[in-house]
């Protein structure tokens, strides 16, 4: 891999990272992406604790920037669910790669209420509502077969009727305290300025690449 070089060639305007508006960056380079035609735009790495006390990552799509806050939906028995209701401390880091965009964000969790995953589920494709009862996401499953059997049957289940959002289905709101922008820079010069919120002032800081 060592033949793999990147030389990046991003842009920062630190005039853009807004400690009145933390995120309004964030909102911007996910439109960005978007207007680019990147896929997956809003895919971002969350970052948990696990009950070891070790950290545990996977990819998460965004699905709601709101203030300092970011929502997202998954499956409420799942590994990361349930580190989150055990340790509510959590990171989500974005990568917009054609972009030379990165954006990396610290802080905790709250769950979302019923109302709201509710109102977000019935959004959903109808493939996906059913994709919802037939996982218990995390847990083991004999093989490729037993997993297609389960979607049979949920599908057969509930024929051409409205797919109610399951119980274990949910989301949480994520609460930033720390946002960086990282931008790709040529020499490896790349623009870094963080955000941190102490005591609910946000000071704004540049970091060395
Ligand atoms: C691009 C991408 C987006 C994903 N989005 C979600 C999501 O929004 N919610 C979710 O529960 N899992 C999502 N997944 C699957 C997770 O990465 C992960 O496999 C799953 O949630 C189980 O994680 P856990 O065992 O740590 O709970 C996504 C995976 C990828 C690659």
């Amino acid at each position: 891999m060592d033949h793999l070089r990147e030389e990046y060639d991003g842009e920062l305007d630190p005039a853009l990272v807004n400690p009145e508006a933390p995120l309004e960056l964030l909102k911007a380079w996910i439109y960005d992406a978007e207007q680019a035609g990147l896929g997956d735009p809003t895919a971002m790495c969350l970052a948990t604790l696990g009950p070891d006390g070790a950290p545990r990552s996977r990819m998460v799509l965004c699905k709601g920037v709101d203030g300092t806050a970011v929502r997202f939906f998954t499956n409420l028995t799942s590994d990361k669910a349930e580190q989150l209701h055990a340790d509510a401390r959590a990171s989500l880091t974005f990568w917009w790669s054609d972009m030379d965009r990165s954006t990396r964000l610290t802080g905790r969790v709250t769950p979302l209420e019923r109302d709201e995953i509710e109102a977000y589920f019935a959004s959903r494709p109808r493939s996906s509502q059913i994709g919802a009862w037939v996982s218990d996401q995390s847990s083991p499953i004999e093989d490729r077969d037993a997993l297609e059997a389960k979607h049979a049957e949920v599908h057969a289940r509930f024929h051409d009727a409205d797919v109610p959002c399951p119980p274990h289905w949910g989301g949480f709101r994520f609460h930033a305290h720390e946002v960086e922008y990282w931008a790709g820079r040529p020499a490896r010069l790349h623009d870094r300025i963080r955000l941190t919120q102490r005591d609910g002032t946000w000071t704004k800081a540049r970091l060395q690449p």
